[in-house]
């Protein structure tokens, strides 16, 4: 299959090339290399695929790269809400026209779209509330990140019904695992031990996510890819509810440290309390099962990798901490 891959230097993108080029995928990635994206995630397979280093809102780069496609996997995106929240400019350009240009490229040339997108979309759950997130829950985004991703899952919907556009969305909770940007919580609290700092928790620690390890986001992309329903919405999720104080803390002893060795930090302006997610849909329809399902175990592992590429994140970490010295963070 000849994948066109958007977004593909960045942390899941990358893992998900990696893991089609193995299994036989002939893959272009169509990347801006921003601060998030870089080759290296790639070098792996570097001589195996093609990347084209552009822009997702680029109307004719993009079209052209289509024409040659027999699907295309949309991950490019802005994704860290703190930078939303202090510019969000750049997420309404790539998020939601980047996501159109996509859209009339492959309506253009009658290709199979799987668009990624995130649980976010749905705003937030109470703590106190078993409710979770199934593909019926009203959009209801709290964030300049997550309200851009969900224009971008109605643009997607809407090309579906009104112009009959083959593709499926999936929206994922939050993953962790290699690659993954300094900057996000469980890669920046690692780093932060490994360069002697102190790890940061945002207010209490209180705020839910449900964990799933990279590699199971993207055994389930490649499921609904191969047998997804046009117009389908599949949730994905692993069933592995933490808090941020629960996360930090098993972190710290992990690596060898007191658990409680770390700052509060200013909390994030209308931080989403809790995620959720019902993958009933995915698992009954598609069969689909997270593999890495000890929790404690997928942390171990990227801590590995985060020791042993200190190479690949060194060079970010001291810009990451200086830009949230400045928001007292
Ligand atoms: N990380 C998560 O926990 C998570 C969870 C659910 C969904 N998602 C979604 O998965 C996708 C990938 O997330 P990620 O964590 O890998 O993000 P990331 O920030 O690590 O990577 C994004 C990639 O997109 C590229 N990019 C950004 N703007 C671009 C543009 N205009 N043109 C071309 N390329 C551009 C960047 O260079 C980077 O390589 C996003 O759509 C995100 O919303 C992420």
């Amino acid at each position: 299959m000849r994948l066109l891959v958007t977004g593909g230097a960045g942390f899941i993108g990358a893992n998900f090339v990696q893991d089609a080029v193995r299994d036989g995928a002939s893959v272009t990635v169509l990347d801006a290399l921003t601060y998030a994206g870089s080759r290296e995630s790639l070098a792996p397979v570097a001589d195996r695929i093609r990347l084209v280093e552009g822009d997702v809102c680029d109307a004719a780069l993009v079209s052209s790269l289509t024409a040659d496609a027999d699907a295309v996997v949309h991950f490019a995106a802005e994704t860290h809400v703190d930078n939303a929240l202090a510019d969000p400019a750049p997420f309404v350009q790539s998020n939601v026209v980047g996501t159109f240009t996509v859209l009339e490229a492959v309506r253009r040339h009658g290709v199979r779209l799987h668009h990624i997108s995130t649980d976010e979309v749905y705003g937030d759950l109470p703590l106190d509330d078993p409710a979770r997130f199934t593909e019926n829950t009203p959009y209801n985004p709290s964030s300049p990140y997550s309200s851009t991703k969900a224009a971008a899952d109605l643009l997607v919907r809407a090309w579906v019904r009104s112009y009959g556009v083959h593709a499926t969305l999936s929206n994922c909770s939050n993953n962790y695992g290699p690659y993954q940007h300094v900057e996000k919580f469980i890669p920046r609290q690692i780093t932060n031990v490994l360069t002697g700092r102190r790890p940061k928790l945002y207010g209490a620690g209180a705020n839910v996510r449900d964990w799933i390890h990279v590699d199971d986001h993207n055994a389930a992309v490649r499921r609904i890819l191969a047998d997804g329903k046009a117009g389908q919405t599949y949730l994905i999720g692993a069933q592995c509810e933490q808090n941020n104080l629960t996360v930090m803390r098993t972190l710290l002893r992990l690596m060898g440290r007191d658990p409680d060795d770390f700052d509060h930090v200013t909390d994030r302006a209308g931080h989403d309390l809790r995620y959720a997610i019902d993958p009933s849909t995915l698992t009954d329809e598609l069969g689909w099962k997270p593999v890495h399902t000890d929790f404690e175990d997928g942390l171990r592992n990227t801590i590995d990798w985060y020791r042993a590429n200190e190479s690949w994140w060194g060079p970010l970490k001291e810009q990451v901490e200086a830009n949230y010295q400045e928001r007292g963070q």
